[in-house]
């Protein structure tokens, strides 16, 4: 596989051998440093959208492993506007060695991955955010040492994060329930995919349109922004719908004692979820964002190493 575009593409196998290969270099990040194993590489990053995590951890990383990575702006690319996606794909192929990209519509990243000679990751698309999902799944790991059997719910918007998160835990045996307001479901295809990778693991997906419902025997909850990039203009109509969807203090007294909670960040404290509840004991906000670091170290080293 060239490409790190959608969990979907990738075994159960290959996604623990990556968990595991992040907590190894998590490991030896903690106690020395990474080897210098992509010294004179360089990771091109194209955001057609803003963002912390996914540019400073990537950029980061490569500089942990001694290579380097360029940040190129929605302005500098004008991807598919300035240029052809083809064009941009095929020069960049000649200088940097791998592609990091952040896009609208997801179909972008996957021409730019047919048109690439070098490695393409998808750094967030309209349609999902695989990256995040790998570090999720690190962050549980640590948590419970095993994803087989446990009960991740998300509620909100079932948007690109959600669906990532539904087919890494239907990959890797946790059972996935989203809670989501009646219209606001993730795209069929995207459900009809991770009942497969469900059936397969012996894993189970709920869909739900309550969220005190969906929570109930939770031992991960997850939320992220009612309004996601690129649907600013729905924002005022998400905020009257999606207040029965906030993780409160209430909604998190619905799950097990010792539930974890997650966001991807960024958080829109007082909507998806209260000042409480991102700081208070349950929380995995910045654990889990801190581990976007080792995830996308373990996906460089996939890829690149
Ligand atoms: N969670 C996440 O992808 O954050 P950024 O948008 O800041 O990269
Ligand atoms: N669903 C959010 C995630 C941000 C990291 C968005 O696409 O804006």
């Amino acid at each position: 596989m060239k490409d790190f575009l959608t969990v979907a593409d990738y075994s159960s196998e290959s996604l623990q051998e990556m968990l595991d290969s992040a907590v190894q270099l998590k490991d030896e990040w903690k106690s020395g440093g990474n080897s210098p194993i992509f010294k004179n590489k360089v990771l091109a990053m194209i955001f057609q959208k803003p963002s912390l995590r996914t540019r400073v951890s990537f950029d980061m990383a490569m500089r942990h492993f001694g290579g380097d990575a360029l940040y190129l702006s929605p302005a500098e690319i004008g991807l598919g506007k300035r240029e052809s996606i083809a064009d941009v794909a095929r020069v960049l192929s000649g200088y940097v060695d791998a592609i990091m990209a952040r896009v609208f519509d997801h179909a972008h990243v996957e021409e730019l991955a047919e048109w690439a000679s070098i490695p393409v990751i998808n750094g967030l698309s309209d349609y999902n955010h695989p990256c995040q999902a790998l570090a999720d799944a690190l962050t549980i790991y640590e948590e419970y040492k095993d994803m087989k059997g446990l009960n991740v719910t998300y509620v909100g918007d079932g948007n690109n994060v959600a669906v990532s998160l539904m087919h890494i835990c239907a990959k890797l045996g946790s059972n996935f329930t989203i809670g989501n307001p009646v219209g606001y479901d993730m795209p069929a295809e995207a459900i009809e995919i991770g009942k497969k990778f469900a059936a397969e693991s012996g894993s189970k997906i709920t869909l739900l349109n309550d969220a005190a419902e969906a929570v109930n025997d939770a031992d991960v909850i997850y939320t992220d922004t009612w309004t996601s990039m690129g649907k600013e203009e729905e924002t005022k109509k998400r905020q009257q719908v999606f207040p029965p969807f906030q993780v409160n203090d209430a909604l998190v007294a619905d799950a097990k004692d010792n539930v974890i909670v997650m966001h991807c960040l960024p958080a829109h404290r007082g909507e998806e979820i209260t000042d409480p509840v991102a700081d208070g004991p349950h929380s995995r906000l910045f654990p889990q964002a801190h581990n976007r670091l080792h995830a996308q170290k373990a996906i460089l080293v996939k890829l690149v190493g």
